[in-house]
């Protein structure tokens, strides 16, 4: 896909990987619809990208809204080229210490807020003539289960599921569809979790970035359904 001039969705816009997305997007020439819970945030993007930068407050766990948005926003003349579900969080404690506010946060985020931007898109991206393109954020985490952080494992690993599912069903409507799954990246991501051994030499948000370019430029009939990357030394060296 050349992203100039395209119409793409990234959730989880106003911090970390989201935008970083959103800067590349745009610097591309793509218009991008950056959503996220803090307005203000949001809006210190809008005033660094420009206009292309288009600043939703919108939360995803609410059904109700993201359907007015996207009924308010797209329709047979103005129809999405790319959706990255971005948007997640994560509260680590061992199972028996995790209360229910956060498993229920998690899954809300991480899961149900995926499916009900992603089935209100699809119509949309059905009625594309280009090809489209859904980029479904997901985590290491995704892959491998490890003690502490089982709920954050079973959001990632429900969205690997979907994932999966979906590539082989939206392939023939033009829709390519690709999860990632990052090690550890340095954003606020951690900032509010002591329950994990954090490292000095996490990814930079610009090199999953470019991952993500690079996926989303390839040839139509092309398909990167999964990648995984990680730092090469999570431990910085030395
Ligand atoms: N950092 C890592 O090491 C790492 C590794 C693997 C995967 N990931 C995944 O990467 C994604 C992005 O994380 P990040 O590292 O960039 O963390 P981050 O800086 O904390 O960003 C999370 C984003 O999600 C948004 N968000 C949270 N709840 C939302 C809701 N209900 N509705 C709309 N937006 C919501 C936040 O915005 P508001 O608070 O303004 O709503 C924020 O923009 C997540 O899915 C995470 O699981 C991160």
């Amino acid at each position: 896909m050349n992203l100039n001039s395209k119409i793409a969705i990234i959730t989880g816009a106003s911090s970390g990987i989201g935008a970083q997305f959103s800067k590349d997007l745009v610097e591309r020439g793509a218009t991008v619809y950056g959503i996220a819970r803090s307005t203000e945030k949001l809006n210190k993007l809008h005033e660094l990208l420009g206009a292309l930068f288009k600043p939703i407050t919108l939360d995803i766990t609410k059904p109700e809204d993201v359907q007015n948005w996207v009924d308010s926003t797209f329709g047979p003349k103005h129809l999405p080229d790319v959706l990255i579900n971005n948007a997640g969080l994560g509260y680590f404690a061992n199972v028996d210490e995790l209360n229910l506010d956060e498993w229920h946060k998690m899954l809300n985020v991480n899961l149900s807020g995926v499916f009900y931007i992603t089935r209100l898109i699809v119509p949309h991206m059905k009625e594309n003539e280009n090809v489209t393109h859904i980029i479904n954020i997901a985590s290491i985490a995704g892959l491998m289960g490890n003690p502490k952080i089982s709920a954050y494992n079973a959001t990632k690993f429900g969205l690997r599921g979907f994932s999966d599912a979906l590539y082989k069903e939206l392939r023939h409507d033009g829709i390519k569809v690709t999860c990632f799954f990052p090690g550890s990246i340095a954003t606020h991501f951690f900032d509010n979790i002591d329950e994990v051994d954090l490292h000095s030499n996490m990814m930079q948000p610009e090199d999953v970035s470019s991952s993500v370019l690079h996926v989303l430029e390839t040839p139509d009939n092309y398909l990167i359904n999964e990648i995984v990357l990680r730092p090469l030394n999570p431990k910085s060296p030395g």
